[in-house]
């Protein structure tokens, strides 16, 4: 199989997974799964939204959380200045996918568009600020969530994303192959494993987000608390390794609308110009080490508001 040349010097610098938007039915709900239990904070809220971010992070946030209908409304991804923000809009719009400046609260400038899998994709250089609570120790609780670090997207078309990506400079750090063609691709820009995937399902549809916590115990102390709360059944599948790409730790949850978050306490440099991406083949590789994943953790996935499929 072809893979694409890396493209080490794009003309724009695209440099990490950054938010996610997406729509629940209850934000109380919501406050008590992410905030009691996964650990994050809130940044600022109104009456139809929630601003969270992890204990780590100093940006304003890296989920928003909408009253309505479930559904994803974007994936959010930044870049490092003004200047990059318009290089990538002359890139998308030279590529013909639609472009929109948009205000959004607590970002600078920030542009909507979409990819060539029908992502609805949001990009901004800044957000406001606010205290990185890492050394705060009373701020720690639930599974004291650090940083959101990527996402994976379902779409048949993992080859034409995984191109796509790699010319705006993504650099790809694992695949999946079956049969000959591409399963799953990693594809990062902050020298960790992904900072988004993309796996071969019907799509565009959002399968997670992840956020990394501090060490592997967190892991099993967050089951414990769901436990407690009679809410196991939020427990998709985990803690264990995954023996496949990341090689991580990890555990997915389900927040009370179905929105499907994984957790896990460490991650891979991938960052020097040598290091080849890695090849598994479906249907050797095992997900979840040990343990056999849940149908419905493969097949249940959550629509784009935007698609609506
Ligand atoms: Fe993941």
């Amino acid at each position: 199989m072809q893979l694409p040349t890396p493209v080490y010097k794009p003309a724009f610098n695209i440099t990490r997974a950054s938010h996610l938007v997406s729509r629940v039915s209850d934000l109380e709900a919501s406050r008590a799964f992410y905030c009691e239990l996964l650990g994050l904070v809130v940044s600022d809220e109104d009456s139809s939204t929630l601003w969270l971010r992890g204990l780590e992070e100093a940006c304003h946030h890296s989920l928003v959380l909408k009253k309505g209908e479930p559904a994803v409304e974007r994936i959010g991804l930044r870049v490092l200045t003004e200047e990059d923000l318009d290089l990538l809009e002359a890139h998308f719009r030279a590529a013909g996918f639609p472009t929109a400046w948009v205000e959004i609260p607590h970002q600078g400038r920030t542009l909507h568009t979409t990819d060539p899998a029908g992502t609805p994709l949001e990009f901004c250089a800044t957000m406001e600020t606010r205290p990185r609570l890492f050394a705060q120790a009373d701020a720690y609780h639930g599974a004291c969530a650090l940083r959101l670090d990527h996402f994976q997207i379902v779409t048949p078309k993992v080859r034409e994303s995984l191109d796509f990506y790699n010319g705006m400079g993504f650099r790809l750090s694992e695949y999946v192959t079956k049969d000959g063609s591409l399963e799953m691709v990693f594809l990062q820009r902050k020298g960790n494993p992904h900072d988004i995937v993309f796996a071969n399902r019907e799509g565009p549809r959002l399968h997670h987000c992840a956020y990394q916590v501090p060490e592997t115990h967190h892991l099993m102390h967050v089951c414990d608390l769901f436990v407690c709360r009679d809410q196991e059944g939020q427990v998709e599948f985990g803690p264990a390794r995954h023996f496949s790409p990341g090689l991580a730790r990890f555990l997915y949850l389900r927040d009370p609308d179905g929105h499907r978050v994984e957790l896990f306490p460490s991650h891979y440099h991938t960052i020097d110009i040598e290091e080849e991406p890695v090849r598994w083949e479906a249907p050797g590789f095992k997900a979840g080490g040990w343990i056999v994943p849940p149908d419905r953790w493969w097949n249940d996935t959550m629509a784009f508001a935007e698609t609506g499929r």
